[in-house]
């Protein structure tokens, strides 16, 4: 077993670099599956979720190699199956892709249902609807997801609720199919976005990605031939500035796109830190004990769910009483029992949780509940005195590159120890 030990507080200082964004390489490698021919990705963060998905490229027939940790290039001219490995595929959230990119490409694909990080209810309803919408049969029975299409035929689809995931698969099973697919109340996310950008680069026709219409006009084929670079990770980065602030330290986060931050170097300003923006990079600082906030988590821009228990770290050390209302999951708040372990005093209830801002935390042995609860319990073990162990690390692992030796580098003491 394997657990991080953190010795703190260590103030953090110096200068981190963003890794590209998980949650549009998780979605990129799959899209790869449509083009008939070859491509290179590069800026792809080396995590396992990432590793993962490309093991499931290869069994479905694609050639995969590695030209760097953060580069691959795809030959995915054939694909000589449609049942993915469900050993795999069960692992992470984003194996869902793979729905919409064989539908498109093969017209048929049997993978399990995903896994990922225990949040509360994770349906797909509206991936299956947008599937229908343009044709496709879809069965689920025994875990097992069954989608079939003669052809696709491209249609209007009007998303019931913003789904950064559903928009992002029903795009994928539009590029090839015939005619025009409307995607009506999308998620706006920068990895929307970049999923569009990297298709578009590769010979798709998707206009409007980053609004709440996409519209996407079916091509007959995707040569690719081309190198595509994944965009700076937005959650990585809102780690990092939240860090800067829960540890009263002085960071210069480089490689982000600032605009996808506007809703974190808010709620930073709000609680007292300063931020200064300069375009690709920001310098994050705090020196004084964090103000409360309040929070409610939205789809972008709105404040990111992916990075509550980030702030919640902040807002337990706060003056004063905050609230966070979470509006995505309904079970965000599992890193609350964790933190309370440390000092803190918070009260959760349904979707609300309520912070009373405790001068210090104390070191703790605690539990990483899901990815972010886990980078969270970092940022709280070098804000408290004494020493913290972080167990469960391999929900870390999935969406974090190299964290211990990131936050080592700007003066954290971290040290990860195989029992
Ligand atoms: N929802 C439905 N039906 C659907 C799809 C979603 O009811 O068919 C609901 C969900 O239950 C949730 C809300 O809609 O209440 C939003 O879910 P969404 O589909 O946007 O989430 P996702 O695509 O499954 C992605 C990220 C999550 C992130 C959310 C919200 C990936 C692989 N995962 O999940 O990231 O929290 O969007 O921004 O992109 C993480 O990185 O730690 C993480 C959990």
């Amino acid at each position: 077993m394997e657990k991080l030990v953190i010795k703190g507080p260590t103030p953090l200082k110096g200068e981190v670099q963003i890794n590209g964004a998980k949650n549009a390489a998780v979605a990129i490698l799959p899209a790869a599956l449509l083009i008939n021919g070859v491509c290179t990705i590069d800026n792809l963060p080396d995590i396992s979720d990432v590793k993962i998905s490309c093991k499931i490229l290869e069994k479905l027939g694609a050639k995969i190699k590695w030209n760097n940790k953060n580069s691959v290039t795809i030959d995915a001219t054939e694909i000589n199956t449609t049942k993915a490995p469900i050993d795999l595929t069960s692992k992470f959230r984003a194996s869902y892709y793979i729905i919409g990119a064989m539908l498109s490409r093969k017209g048929e694909i049997e993978v399990g249902m995903p896994g990922g990080c225990q949040l509360g209810a994770r349906p797909i309803d509206q991936h299956i609807k947008g599937f229908e919408s343009l044709g496709a049969n879809v069965t689920i029975e025994n875990g097992i997801i069954h989608a079939k299409a003669d052809k696709l035929k491209g249609n209007p689809v009007y998303m019931d609720i913003v789904s950064v995931g559903a928009t992002i698969n029903v795009m994928l099973s539009a590029v090839l199919a015939k005619g025009t697919t409307t995607i009506d109340n999308a998620a706006k996310e920068p990895h929307i976005v970049d999923v569009a950008n990297f298709l578009n680069t590769m010979g798709a026709d998707i206009r409007g990605a980053g609004t709440d219409v996409i519209k996407i006009n079916g091509v007959k084929e995707l040569t690719g031939n081309a190198t595509y670079s994944v965009v700076p990770d937005q959650i990585e980065a809102g780690t990092f500035m939240l860090a800067a602030v829960a540890t009263k330290g002085d960071l210069l986060i480089k490689n982000c796109i600032t605009k996808h931050l506007d809703s974190i170097t808010a709620k930073i300003i709000e609680v007292g830190g300063i931020v200064e923006d300069y375009g690709d990079s920001l310098r994050v600082y705090c020196k004084n004990r964090p103000l409360k906030a309040n929070i409610k988590t939205l789809p972008y821009p709105g404040f990111p769910t992916d990075l509550q228990p980030q702030i919640g770290v902040v807002l337990s050390l706060a003056k004063g009483t905050s609230i966070i209302n979470e509006s995505i999951w309904e079970s965000r708040f599992q890193y609350v029992h964790e933190l309370n372990k440390m000092g803190a005093k918070i009260t959760a209830q349904g979707n609300t949780a309520i912070f009373e801002g405790v001068e210090t935390l104390s070191g703790a042995p605690v539990s990483a509940t899901d990815l972010r609860a886990g980078a969270a319990l970092i940022i709280a073990g070098m804000a408290a005195k004494g020493v913290t162990e972080i167990y469960n690390l391999e929900h870390i692992d999935r969406g974090y590159e190299n964290i211990e030796q990131k936050f080592n580098n700007i003066g954290a003491k971290i040290e990860r120890i195989i029992e």
